[in-house]
């Protein structure tokens, strides 16, 4: 591929992950990220632009002369961002607003799923909150109760108290026009796979596990993650090939038979349930924390996959290399997180271990310091030869971090490494 100047939209840990990968690819000439972060900075020129802004955006790339832009959040994604950039003739790594529906409308996602004969919770959709409560009322718990649109994780409940439920569901559908889904519980470990398209080819990345309880043992409320490991050593042999066979390759041929193809990552949530693989949800962008693990792993140059995705080459592109072993990352939190965070505390990284490094999430730099600016404050990342020693060394790193109030997960892959993660039907 020829030199890319290449412009990454975001400002998370997500983003300083994909920032790395492409730092390393020769093929980068130069790198920016809008609007950044105080670790981004560091590997890209950071520039403010609102996101979620096309015209802002397609001005942006237009003055930067960027060949490709990756969208890394899904909110420019639903609000038409890489539309914008296609029409005005950029590369774009990021599916249409109409493609992107398949996380920007919970409903949307079931009548593509049903279309394309893909298993998942069953699922019935709200808009009135009588009948919704009548529904929860004649189910049995565990209830899983969905906001229909986008959230930013906070729009599902998950619990075996009725009246919880449906007090969940009644805030849902308090706004005007608002729909609420009601799902069928999928019991089994989670697994996040990632894939790739063009939207024709579909190439799976690693798959790896993401932590969403701000506590141990998953305790306490939801979060953006608190950490996540790949690849998943108790992943049954065949599983990848089989959600790629029955999952992303039905939903990415549906999605362009509508004439809406989807080019990007199309992230699988799924359940490992006892009747197979079930979606729990897709995302229409790389997962968080999550693509800090994936990434780390990932050998071939991130930046002509990416450009593949954007130009519908993919299907030229060679096989995927990835280093052996295994990566943990671990995020710590600032003060309160997921409540409102406390912000704007020092945050100071102390000599690491080799195989870590540290990506920023909600940083910025005040003078010639750095100090917290979001919950998620760092991503704390580890590549080693076994996933035993990845965590033993990303939790080495955690300890070289200074943050007042700053608080982590434990137990990021513990069990994993502990052998202890049971896929239902399987003896303990
Ligand atoms: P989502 O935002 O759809 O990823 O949901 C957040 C979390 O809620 C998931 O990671 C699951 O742990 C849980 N969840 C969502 N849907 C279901 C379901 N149908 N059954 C069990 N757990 C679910
Ligand atoms: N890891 C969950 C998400 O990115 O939505």
């Amino acid at each position: 591929m020829p030199p890319v100047d290449v412009l990454v939209l975001g400002s998370g840990a997500r983003e300083h992950a994909l920032l790395t990968a492409l730092s390393r690819d020769p093929a980068v000439h130069r790198l920016v990220c809008a609007p950044g972060n105080a670790g981004t900075a560091v590997l890209a020129a950071d520039r403010p632009v609102e996101v979620a802004d096309g015209g802002q955006v397609v001005a942006l790339a237009q003055e930067l002369a960027a060949d490709l832009v990756v969208v890394g959040p899904e909110v420019p994604l639903v609000a038409g961002v890489a539309d914008a950039l296609r029409e005005a003739g950029i590369a774009c790594f990021g599916p249409s607003a109409a493609a992107a529906r398949i996380e920007g409308s919970k409903s949307f996602a079931k009548q593509v799923m049903a279309e394309a004969g893909v298993a998942t919770a069953a699922a019935a959709v709200f808009d009135d909150p009588e009948a919704c409560a009548a529904h929860l009322a004649a189910a049995a718990p565990p209830y899983v109760v969905k906001a229909d649109g986008l959230a930013a994780g906070k729009g599902v409940h998950v619990g075996s108290d009725l009246a919880a439920a449906t007090a969940f569901a009644r805030e849902v559908l308090r706004g005007p026009g608002a729909t609420a889904i009601v799902e069928s519980y999928l019991d089994g470990p989670e697994v996040s796979l990632f894939a790739l398209t063009d939207g024709r080819t579909v190439v799976p990345l690693l798959p790896a596990q993401d932590f969403k309880r701000a506590q141990d043992g998953d305790a306490g409320p939801n979060t953006g993650g608190m950490g996540a490991y790949a690849p998943l050593p108790w992943l049954p042999p065949g599983l990848v090939q089989q959600v790629q066979r029955e999952v992303l390759q039905p939903v990415v041929d549906e999605l362009a038979r509508r004439g809406t193809p989807f080019r990007g990552l199309l992230y699988a949530g799924l359940a490992l349930t006892s009747s197979g693989p079930q979606v729990i949800e897709f995302n229409c962008r790389f997962g968080d924390p999550e693509t800090q693990v994936v990434l780390a792993l990932l050998e071939t140059p991130l930046a002509g996959l990416l450009h593949a995705c954007a130009t519908g080459s993919l299907g030229d592109a060679p096989p995927l290399a990835w280093r052996a072993g295994a990566a943990v990352t671990v995020v710590v939190a600032a003060e309160r997180y997921p409540g409102p965070p406390v912000t704007g505390d020092v945050v100071e990284v102390g000599p690491l271990p080799a195989g870590v490094h540290v990506l920023h999430a909600g940083t910025r730099t005040e003078g010639d310091r750095v100090v917290s600016a979001g919950g998620r404050v760092l991503s704390v990342t580890a590549v080693a030869d076994d996933l035993g020693a990845a965590r033993d060394l990303a939790y080495e790193g955690v300890a070289a971090v200074r943050l007042r109030g700053g608080h982590w997960r434990t137990d990021i892959a513990r069990a994993a490494v502990a052998g202890e993660v049971r896929l239902p039907g399987q003896p303990a």
